[in-house]
């Protein structure tokens, strides 16, 4: 899908449809004035007769209002123009873009983004609609035999500006936000993909081709490498699969001298860690079958990492980042690791694996200290890491931990304006006596109880050398029932937090 920026006066638009909105109860937005005035009242008389009163989520077709230069005419109820916020306004766009793409128009003119937002600039909002769009189109096809079911028309979407002089900035929060959506999408799509076909190897794969579209570097470790290293914290997780593990290491450089930045080229890099299993089965442990499938969601984390080093690239911000995906299956089998077995991780550390089902830790453990190498000026993990996530927060807010109170407070904001929010929970010491084992350093659980808070634990034991942030993402990766699937998150989160970060944010 095409998307631009205009400006206009809705009634002049010679497209197939415009959109604009209507608060409740019955109060024309600003260009639905606009169109009412050349339509001799034509909307006030649809509103009066009640067919429309502006309730949120509503949507109304129109055909052939006077008087307009467009085949067809949208309304979208926004509710309360009092109550009218950052997320009623993604909730329009929503509905608008919904209600677009079921229409027979192959193009339409959006006039919501022209609507004040307590707080909010202008480019927020253009950025905001363009990712919101394309996550309303988005469909995952390639397994189906009739790709084309659906068979939408609509190609081009525009959004309004009412300014001329916004239109600069406008364009570059377009940009950003379709970049930001490309990201989501192949988190998506990534995420969405089954085990048998999104292997280690297959992630492997897709970060070596994105290396190549995007001039990254990239680097996949082997088994053999990973025990030269001393990874057995990682191998002990790949030893069931007939799936060979790999870690992934992809770099960005967009400080580069002489590319107009004045940073020096070797400023140490930000580090995203995602947690890569292609398929958790839970080992010897092995998880109940209900809903065992959702499983291949495991490796959203890495989905998401690789998501954001996408968008970042695309938008060729100034700053150093790594991504690091330690990827492998958790499955049973002869050779799987049993329940008390210990391990030794890189950093030296024993570990006596109590559950076979606490895997993620595992393989993020090694990731973590093999971070140490690039000096980063932070590392942030995503990983799918604990049921217990989705108890404490369910499937709103993503769980936030950090050994750092100002890069917490960084994420947290970054999520509420990306409105892909994480809520902080504690790391205090008094939590670490939960993994204490008889016979080596550590148990990779902690027991049911404060689960979440446990398995992060067990990940500060790594993170001593940085500053750290870790994302449980068990709630918020994926969607269940009717609409089983892959939310691309946290990638909005991350690239605000970057966009942010580079100083690119207006
Ligand atoms: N991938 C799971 C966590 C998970 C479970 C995410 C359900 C989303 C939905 C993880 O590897 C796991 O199995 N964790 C265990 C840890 C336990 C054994 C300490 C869990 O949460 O049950
Ligand atoms: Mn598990
Ligand atoms: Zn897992």
């Amino acid at each position: 899908m095409e998307f631009s920026i205009k400006r206009g006066s809705p009634e002049k638009q010679h497209c197939a449809c415009v959109v604009v909105g209507v608060f409740e109860p019955r109060k024309l937005t600003r260009s639905a004035v606009s169109i009412d005035d050349a339509a001799r009242k034509h909307l006030s008389d649809i509103v009066q007769r009640g067919d429309m009163n502006g309730k949120a989520g509503s949507t109304l077709l129109l055909h052939n209002v006077p008087s307009t230069a467009c085949d067809r005419l949208l309304l979208v109820g926004l509710g309360k123009e009092k109550e009218f916020h950052e997320k009623e306004f993604c909730n329009a766009i929503r509905s608008a873009v919904k209600a677009l793409h079921e229409t027979g128009a192959t193009d339409g003119t959006v006039f919501l983004t022209e609507i004040p937002v307590r707080k909010r600039s202008v480019a927020w909002r253009i950025r905001q609609a363009a990712i919101i769009a394309q996550d309303t189109v988005y469909r995952f096809n390639q397994f189906k035999s009739n790709k084309n079911e659906e068979n939408r028309p609509l190609q081009k979407v525009s959004f309004t500006i009412e300014r001329q002089d916004e239109l600069s900035l406008a364009n570059e929060a377009l940009a950003q936000g379709l970049a930001v959506a490309e990201g989501v999408t192949l988190a998506r799509n990534l995420g969405n993909l089954p085990g048998n076909v999104c292997t280690p190897a297959h992630l492997a794969d897709t970060a070596l081709q994105m290396a190549k579209d995007h001039g990254l570097d990239c680097q996949i470790l082997e088994r053999t490498d990973m025990e030269t290293l001393g990874m057995h914290a990682l191998l002990s997780v790949a030893k069931g699969s007939h799936q060979p593990p790999k870690m992934i290491v992809l770099q960005y450089k967009g400080t580069k001298a002489g590319k107009g930045s004045k940073k020096a080229a070797d400023e140490k890099p930000l580090v995203l860690i995602g947690k890569g299993i292609t398929f958790d089965s839970g080992g010897i442990s092995l998880k109940p079958g209900l809903e065992m499938d959702e499983m291949k969601f495991d490796m959203c984390g890495a989905a998401s990492v690789l998501g954001t080093i996408k968008a970042v690239a695309q938008m060729k911000l100034p700053i150093n980042l790594t991504v690091i995906v330690p990827t492998s299956e958790n499955m049973p089998g002869g050779s799987a690791s049993k329940p008390g077995d210990i391990v030794t991780s890189m950093s030296g550390q024993t570990i006596e694996i109590l559950n076979t089902d606490a895997e993620g830790r595992l393989i993020l453990c090694d990731a973590m200290t093999y971070a140490e190498r690039f000096k980063p000026e932070a590392v942030i993990d995503v990983a799918t890491l604990t049921g217990a996530c989705v108890i404490a927060l369910g499937h709103v807010a993503t769980g936030l931990f950090a050994n750092d109170d100002s890069l917490a407070h960084k994420l947290i904001q970054a999520g509420d304006e990306a409105q892909d929010r994480a809520w902080q929970m504690p790391l205090w010491d008094d939590y670490q006596d939960l993994l204490k084992s008889p016979f080596a350093d550590m148990a990779n659980i902690g027991g049911r109880a404060a689960g979440s808070i446990s398995a992060a634990c067990f990940l500060s034991r790594y993170t001593k050398k940085f500053s750290w942030a870790h994302l449980d993402i068990a709630g918020t990766a994926w969607k269940s029932g009717a609409d089983k699937g892959a939310t691309g998150r946290p990638v909005p989160l991350l690239a605000h937090y970057l966009l942010k970060r580079a100083g690119k944010l207006s």
